[in-house]
């Protein structure tokens, strides 16, 4: 059966086709969005950030009822892990973060469409599903099919053992060892959230650093910290192969630069190593659609595909695998179909890796700036003399800011410490409109609040933080 024809067919309800669709939806478009599951929202409300942070908030209250309360004067006895609410918890947020989602369609009256969606041409998307085939068509497609889980050779996932992030999103039972390989976000954030609840975590990691990409010495305080709750770093090896003997995962180790393997044993391994493009049976191919050497669509600035009226955006294509990001390219996108003058300020993506403390950064880091061969300054406050977080029991980390020698422009920020994620908004829209250090240093900042770090780290740009 075919379909009365859409201004535009979005592939994917993830954050960058479900709000591509809205935005859609909103300047007119007539929209249909197509999705495999049957809850929208895709990787990020349904087994990525929404249920990640679910669980990164439930496990940081458990410690600190546990091991965090008497140091304010707080005692409390038989502190108990009830899993099972903890997992319905995280279900509940998800269930209705996608219903919403839902309502958000109906409002804009875009038409959901449950099946696989498959290109038959740049006009026609057939969908199968449950029912009969449809075939809609279109006058535009949007790809926004996001990523799936790496594998790595000679480690096969089995969904109980040897797992990837949506399967220890649900583990039934605490591991008592967690062998963790990747120090990624996704490694540092669930085996944060494992450790807290109990395990016993070891992150086997190829490079030798954390979450690569990240402002070194700002990713070496975030190691410590992590480091001194008790997460165990191994850098510079690669995990080989893994094999489930009985109820363990015996793993082969050995140095990244080649050399003898050993044996690791653990309860549960979880293969944290990056995410692929995901565009298995999208007919994009067979379309001429280009695709790179990693998998990812071909696109250019406009997120136009080599094939007229074939869009992509979000994981799929390259940059940052980030929900924000696949969101301000679907906006984009869009807006661009309709004629309105949508961007994407690629250097104004900040990334945030939800540990405690958090770390947060945006723009350059400071070896960026001099590869590039950009003269810096560099302004660091540490939150030990922050009159909030000291009040708050919070002695690690500190902003650094990267600032343009010659015109005081703010170039890159970089926050690990408490709520991290939540300063690194000014910091945004500082560098957004093109602020200097010395626009940070004068703006009036509540006290005793923890962005005064952000103003204390702007003066210390100019050698004149008041603090230390
Ligand atoms: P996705 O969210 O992957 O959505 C793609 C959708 O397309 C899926 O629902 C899929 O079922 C559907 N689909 C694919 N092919 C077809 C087809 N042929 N027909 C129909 N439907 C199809 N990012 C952050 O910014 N912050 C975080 O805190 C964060 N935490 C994360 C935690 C974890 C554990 C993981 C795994 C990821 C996390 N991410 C986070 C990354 C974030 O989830 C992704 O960057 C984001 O979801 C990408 O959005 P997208 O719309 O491009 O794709
Ligand atoms: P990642 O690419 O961030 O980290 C993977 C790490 O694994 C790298 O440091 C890499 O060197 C290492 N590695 C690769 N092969 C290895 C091997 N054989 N042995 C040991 N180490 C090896 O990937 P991750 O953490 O899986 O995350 C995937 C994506 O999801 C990221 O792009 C991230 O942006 C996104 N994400 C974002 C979150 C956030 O914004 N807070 C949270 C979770 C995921």
């Amino acid at each position: 059966m075919s379909d009365g024809a859409f201004d535009l067919v979005v592939i994917g309800s993830g954050p960058g086709g479900y709000v591509a669709a809205i935005r859609a939806a909103q300047l007119g478009l007539r929209t249909a969005c197509v999705e495999q599951y049957p809850r929208l929202g895709g990787t990020c409300l349904n087994v990525g950030c929404i249920p990640s942070k679910a669980l990164l908030d439930s496990s940081e209250h458990f410690e600190h009822a546990s091991r965090g309360l008497a140091v304010h004067g707080v005692r409390v006895s038989e502190v108990a892990l009830d899993l099972p609410a903890m997992h319905a918890r995280k279900d509940q947020v998800v269930h209705e973060l996608t219903r919403g989602v839902e309502g958000l369609f109906r409002k804009h009256k875009i038409e959901r469409v449950q099946g696989r969606g498959r290109l038959v041409s740049a006009s026609a998307v057939e969908v199968t599903g449950e029912g009969p085939p449809r075939k809609l068509a279109t006058r535009r497609i949007l790809i926004a099919t996001g990523s799936k889980a790496a594998v790595l050779p000679g480690i096969p996932f089995d969904g109980r053992r040897i797992v990837h992030s949506t399967d220890a999103l649900t583990l039934p039972a605490v591991p008592g060892r967690l062998i963790v390989v990747g120090a990624g976000a996704i490694g540092l954030e669930l085996g944060s959230v494992w450790r807290r609840l109990g395990s016993n975590v070891t992150v086997l990691e190829y490079l030798d650093r954390i979450v690569s990409g990240a402002d070194i010495g700002t990713a070496k305080l975030l190691q410590r910290s992590l480091e001194h709750q008790g997460m165990k770093f191994r850098f510079g090896v690669s995990a080989r192969s893994a094999r489930v003997t009985g109820e363990t995962v015996q793993v082969q180790v050995g140095p990244a630069a080649g050399g003898d393997s050993e044996t690791l044993v653990a309860d549960v391994l979880l293969v944290a190593v990056g995410r692929r493009a995901f565009t298995d049976g999208l007919g994009a191919r067979e379309l001429g659609v280009a695709f790179d050497e990693r998998g990812r669509i071909v696109v250019d600035a406009q997120f136009r595909t080599g094939v007229d009226g074939v869009y992509a955006i979000g994981d799929v294509i390259a940059g940052p695998m980030l929900a924000h990001k696949a969101e301000e390219e679907g906006v984009a996108c869009v807006e661009r179909m309709a004629g309105v003058a949508g961007h994407v300020n690629y250097h104004c993506i900040p990334n945030v890796v939800y540990t405690w403390p958090e770390l947060a950064s945006v723009g350059l880091t400071e070896e960026q700036a001099s590869e590039a061969g950009r003269a810096v300054h560099v302004g660091t406050f540490p939150f030990l003399a922050n009159g909030r977080a000291k009040a708050m029991g919070e002695r690690d980390g500190q902003v650094k800011l990267v600032v343009d020698a010659a015109t005081d422009r703010v170039l890159g920020a970089h926050v690990v410490g408490p709520r991290a994620s939540d300063l690194i908004a000014e910091l945004v829209v500082a560098m957004e409109l093109g602020a200097s250090a010395e626009d940070l240093a004068r703006t009036v900042h509540a006290h005793p609040t923890l962005p005064e770090a952000v103003k204390e780290a702007a003066l210390a740009a100019s050698g004149r933080a008041i603090h230390i």
